[in-house]
């Protein structure tokens, strides 16, 4: 006949053995440790948008939309049916990001205008273009900016990175409002940085 205080033993033996493993990794250690796991694969290494939505009919303005960041967020808004108008300072650059976003976009719908945010002059005229040929503005993304570069100002005489950063966006942004609001359901998005303090 079977022992039955042998299985006992057995399950307290088993009792031990995760008793012992919560003492070295208690919970309240894992979950933290987890989350900041979580957190910087997030920071170094980006996560993505897994948002299938539609912008057809919808356009966008992303300033600084011919390199870096906002040139990614230009393909894939164009990749999602948006009408999208790349502001920068270099049009050349602009059509070359363009020619880029054709390769991976069939027909997409852009624009190339002329912005230097260093300007007023130049933010009214790009201003004054948009309201003049853009019936809506349903999105603008001020995404331009410049980090640690030389001291040089812009044309009123501001700090180069306060001017472009900062006043410059101010303005565009002041200067489209009235259309944006009327384009509801419309946003403004900030591209910011801790730099830019
Ligand atoms: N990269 C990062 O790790 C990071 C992190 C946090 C925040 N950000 C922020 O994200 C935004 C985009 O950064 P990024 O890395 O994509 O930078 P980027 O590759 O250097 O692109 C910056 C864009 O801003 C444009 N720009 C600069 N001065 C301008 C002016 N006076 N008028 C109009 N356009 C101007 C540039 O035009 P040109 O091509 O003619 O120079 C370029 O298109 C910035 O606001 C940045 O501070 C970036």
């Amino acid at each position: 006949m079977e022992n039955p205080l042998a299985d006992n033993k057995f399950v307290e033996i088993e009792l031990e053995e995760s008793t012992k493993e919560k003492e070295i990794y208690p919970l309240r250690t894992r979950r933290p440790a987890l989350g900041c796991f979580v957190y910087f694969r997030g920071f170094l290494f980006g996560r993505k948008c897994q948002s299938t939505a539609r912008l057809t009919g919808k356009t966008v303005i992303i300033t600084g939309g011919n390199a870096g960041i906002g040139k990614e967020t230009a393909l894939d808004l164009a990749s999602r049916g948006a009408k999208v108008i790349i502001a920068c300072r270099d049009v050349q650059k602009g059509y070359e990001a363009v020619n880029d976003i054709c390769e991976k976009v069939q027909k997409p719908d852009m624009v190339v205008k002329r912005l230097d945010l260093a300007s007023f002059a130049s933010i009214k005229n790009f201003a004054q273009d948009i309201l003049e040929n853009e019936p809506h503005i349903h999105i603008l993304i001020n995404n331009a900016g410049i980090a640690a570069c030389p001291q040089s100002f812009t044309e009123e005489g501001y700090e180069m990175q306060f001017g472009v950063n900062h006043l410059g966006h101010f303005l565009l942004t002041h200067l489209l409002l009235d259309r944006i609001k009327a384009s509801v359901p419309a946003r403004i998005i900030n591209v910011s940085s801790i730099a830019h303090i």
